[in-house]
Parts: C-alpha cells; sequence; structure tokens
C-alpha cells in the first residue's frame, strides 16, 4: 500500500486509496519549499518590509507532516470540518486521513456549472474562511484547492504552512482572505461583481484586526502594482483584487466608522 520513498513527487505525494468503496488519502512527507522561491520571498518582505510575503514553509518535510497533522486535530477538536488521521508512520514519512469529497476547486471549475450556483459556492467558503478567523484559527495557503465541499459544508485540508513562525495572527489571516480572493479571481472573468461579493462577504464576519491587516497590504500594494495595468494583457489578477479590496474595504476603516460615529446612527 505505501509508496518507496524515493517515487514520491509534488503530484503523488497525495493519493487516494479506495478500501471497498470508503476512500482514505495517503499523504507522504515531501519537501516543498524551494531555496530560490525561498529567497525571492525573503527579498520581497525586506523591500516592503511587509511580514506576509515571508515563506511560511517548514524546510524538514517530516516535520511538517507532522505539524500537519496537529493542525488537522486542532481544527477538528475545534469542530471544524478538517480531515481525521487515520494513522501514521512513527518517524511521519506519511499519514493517512479521512475523505473530505471534492475539493472546492474541482467543483467550480466545471465549466457546465451555472455562474450564479459557482458563485453561492465561493460565498460560502468566503464565510467559512471568516468563521475560521472570528475563532482565532487560520489556514495557511487556502486556495480553492485546499478547500472542500461535503454534506458538513466546507472544509478545510493541507494545513502545512506555518505562517506564525514568521508572522502575526492578524497578518496571517489577512494573507489568508488575500490568497483565497487570488484564487478565486479566476471565477471573474464572467462575473464582474464576485470580488466585491466575497470582500463583502467575508469582512462581514472576519475579525477587525484580520481586515485591518487586509485592508493595510492592499492600500500598500496598490502604488507598487498600479503601472502595470498598461501591460499588453491589461490589469493583472492581482491589481484587480487589490483595487476591490481598497474598496470594498473602505467603510471598514477605523476613520470611517468614526465619521458614521460621530454623525449618529443611521436610521
Ligand atoms: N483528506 C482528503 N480528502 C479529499 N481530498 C484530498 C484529501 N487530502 C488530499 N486530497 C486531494 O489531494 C490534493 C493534494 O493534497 P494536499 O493539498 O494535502 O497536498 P499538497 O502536496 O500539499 O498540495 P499543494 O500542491 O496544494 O501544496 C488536494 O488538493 C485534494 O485534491
Ligand atoms: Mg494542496
Amino acid at each position: 500500500m505505501f509508496m518507496d520513498p524515493a517515487k514520491i513527487t509534488a503530484e503523488n505525494r497525495a493519493i487516494m486509496v479506495d478500501f471497498n468503496g470508503a476512500a482514505i488519502w495517503e499523504k507522504y512527507a515531501f519537501v516543498k519549499s524551494h531555496p530560490v522561491v525561498g529567497l525571492l520571498q525573503t527579498f520581497a518582505s525586506a523591500v516592503s518590509g511587509m511580514n506576509i510575503f515571508k515563506s511560511s514553509y517548514i524546510r524538514d518535510a517530516r516535520v511538517a507532516l507532522e505539524f500537519e497533522a496537529g493542525r488537522l486535530a486542532e481544527l477538528r477538536n475545534a469542530g471544524f470540518n478538517a480531515p481525521k488521521v487515520l494513522d501514521h508512520d512513527a518517524n511521519w514519512a506519511w499519514m493517512t486521513l479521512s475523505d473530505m469529497g471534492d475539493t472546492v476547486a474541482h467543483i467550480v471549475k466545471k465549466t457546465d456549472m451555472e455562474a450564479e450556483h459557482r458563485q453561492n459556492i465561493l460565498v460560502r467558503a468566503a464565510e467559512s474562511l471568516a468563521v475560521l478567523h472570528g475563532y482565532g484559527h487560520y489556514h495557511g495557503r487556502p486556495s480553492m484547492r485546499d478547500l472542500t465541499l461535503n454534506k458538513r459544508g466546507i472544509g478545510f485540508i493541507d494545513l502545512e504552512h506555518n505562517p506564525l513562525m514568521v508572522m502575526s495572527l492578524a497578518e496571517t489571516q489577512a494573507r489568508d482572505a488575500f490568497l483565497f480572493l487570488l484564487d478565486a479571481t479566476w471565477a471573474e472573468r464572467d462575473n464582474p461583481k464576485l470580488m466585491p461579493l466575497l470582500i463583502a462577504h467575508y469582512a462581514k464576519i472576519a475579525p477587525p484586526d484580520a481586515i485591518e491587516a487586509l485592508d493595510r497590504t492592499a492600500r500598500a500594494l496598490r502604488p507598487i502594482l498600479a503601472p502595470l495595468q498598461y501591460l499588453p494583457g491589461g490589469q493583472p489578477r492581482a491589481g484587480v483584487l487589490i483595487n476591490a479590496l481598497v474598496e470594498g474595504l473602505q467603510d471598514r476603516r477605523p476613520a470611517a466608522r468614526g465619521a458614521v460615529h460621530k454623525a449618529g446612527p443611521r436610521v
């Protein structure tokens, strides 16, 4: 059942095994961090002064697998939808996980899906991420392929990043929101209202510190990315997201909230 460590690659390190119709997943320890990418991230964070660019990979693959198992258990104990760690090797060369169903990426990328149905699933994902953050937790790198959907709702898999070793919880949560939304810009082409909608649903539930860090990050990045809109392909996806964040979060800034407060409650 278990693979020869020499044959493990980034593509086959997580594989589904069918036990008479019941699926489980084997996940193998594998070094994901690339030294050159790590250096670029260090450079970007030094130049920008922003922690969110720092690499959050744990360098030792077995330590990373054990860390991920601990985080999956933590989220499950807190009542969130995450896979159960069924078994693991004594040295964390592998672990087996319960099946979480299909990923959000796989579901929303079905070409025959109606835009509204796709939008509803992405809204649920944005809200679930905000609830996770509201309870003081984080994902680490919530791409659509690391979120799942089953009858318990949105689930969280692939928790091998450890951002808290290089940034605060608020920065970690802001980076979570940014990475999720950036991945979801994929679905924005057919639906220009999607980003404002996802941002509003996230911001309605997420903790103020995370929103503040997200807003601060978007406003710091906007002037850096603005010139890129003149490239032949037009505004890059990150630029679209940053503009939507700066606009969508303006009511959440302390000054804007203070102004509303001073003017008295709106009726
Ligand atoms: N418990 C699970 N339930 C359902 N699908 C799973 C589960 N574990 C892994 N998968 C599937 O396998 C893929 C890879 O698993 P995972 O994301 O944990 O590995 P990874 O190598 O860290 O991936 P990435 O390339 O995103 O860094 C997932 O995107 C998902 O499709
Ligand atoms: Mg993954």
